[in-house]
């Protein structure tokens, strides 16, 4: 089996059961190593890890598992954990769609799988869980019976060294798809849409945020109309730039019988800077702004512009949701955003929750990047 040889200087890791070996934290690899061959982790001789190897990836080793190893067949470990990250799904009652895969988080790295139904659309973004597909798909047919199983190839797939093409790798798939989510309808487009056609990982905070306001909602970065259409306010308004995404509000309104709304295809940034209507309950989730720390400043600077002119359309005792969706920015860097933003408008606010995403996106400590998507419920008072 290829050796990957750690330096001592990243040994530290280990003991913090970091899944992640950086290129630059490697002394040598020994052995015939392809993208994505099965590694041992070592150290002075020391078996640590076993995991994928990928000198092409600036993430060049992932563990799989620790030793002392309980089983050191990998199809096997990929296989059982395939059917217990399903297995933990059976709880979530109140919808027709979830991930049942969650890369890393379910110990499987760089594998995504979403059901809408009978269709699984997922990603394989690791050159070791492409070189694993065909068992991936064989054990997804098993245990899941799908109508048809759809990749959906992420850019992310270059750093791998990897080709980025969607393929239909079993069956068929429904072109769309309507989720069913806690009595709530969305037309969802299956192939060649954001994410995998929804924003799954939303689903708790959707809930939490309909249960504040139900007078005047301003749905900020809409999408599909999730926050909005949850909240069923009297009147809505929904945000986004992409017309794609404004035509399935549209839809998603007709599904759910709201009548009393508008919406406007804007940049957020251009809308903010002539809009006076007030309202009761506003939501900010904007796309990914910082996708590492060096673009950090750039994205707080956004967020703020954002949250300092929502805050200005909200009402007394209105509430206000705001979200990020990079690790870049977690529940500390909001906290100083909407502290700075609420001096600057002169505002009092009060913390009524921290959000986080969905559990069938589980959050696992030891993998910060884990939690991707934090978020922050807030009241004017
Ligand atoms: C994270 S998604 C929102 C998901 C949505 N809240 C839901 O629950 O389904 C971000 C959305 O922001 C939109 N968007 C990105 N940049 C924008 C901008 N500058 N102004 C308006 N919309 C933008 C994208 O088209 C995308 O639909």
């Amino acid at each position: 089996m290829v050796e990957v040889e750690i330096k001592s200087t990243a040994l530290n890791k280990i003991g913090q059961r970091a899944v992640w070996i950086y290129n630059r934290e490697i002394k040598t690899i020994k052995g015939d190593a392809e993208a994505g061959s099965i590694a041992v982790l070592t150290h002075r001789g020391k078996k640590l890890a076993i995991g994928f190897v990928n000198p092409k990836s600036k993430i060049t080793f992932r563990v799989i598992e620790f030793y002392p190893l309980k089983n050191s067949d990998i199809e096997q470990i990929i296989e059982r954990r395939i059917e217990k990250a399903i297995r933990k799904r059976d709880q979530i009652k109140n919808t027709n769609s979830v991930r049942l895969i969650h890369s890393e988080a379910d110990g499987l790295p760089g594998l995504i799988v979403d059901r809408y139904g009978k269709n699984i659309i997922c990603s394989f973004d690791t050159a070791g869980m492409d070189r694993l597909k065909a068992l991936v798909v064989d054990k997804l047919i098993k245990s899941v019976k799908p109508n048809g199983i759809f990749e959906k190839a992420n850019k992310v797939r270059e750093k791998e060294g990897l080709p980025v093409e969607d393929k239909l790798l079993y069956g068929n798939i429904d072109d769309e798809f309507i989720v069913e989510e806690n009595g709530r309808l969305f037309k969802a487009v299956l192939k060649g849409s954001q994410k995998t056609g929804f924003y799954l990982d939303q689903r708790k905070n959707r809930q939490i945020a309909s249960m504040y306001g139900n007078r005047r909602t301003l749905d900020l970065f809409s999408f599909s109309g999730g926050f909005g259409i949850y909240a069923k306010a009297e009147y809505t308004k929904f945000v986004d730039v992409s017309e794609k995404a404004i035509k399935l509000v549209e839809k998603n309104c007709a599904l759910n019988g709201i009548e009393n709304y508008d919406t406007v295809k804007m940049d957020v940034f251009k809308f903010l800077e002539s809009e006076k209507e007030r309202y009761d309950l506003i939501i900010i989730d904007p796309p990914a702004f910082a996708k590492n720390k060096n673009a950090l400043k750039g994205a707080i600077n956004g967020l703020k512009f954002i949250t300092i002119n929502a805050l200005r359309l909200l009402e007394q005792n209105g509430h206000i949701a705001i979200f990020s969706c990079s690790n870049a920015i977690g529940f500390e860097q909001l906290l100083q955003v909407v502290k700075t933003s609420s001096q600057k408008v002169e505002c009092e606010l009060e913390l009524i929750s921290f959000l986080k995403q969905d559990v069938d996106h589980p959050f696992l400590i030891n993998i910060p990047s884990s939690l991707y998507l934090t978020g922050l419920l807030l009241k004017k008072v």
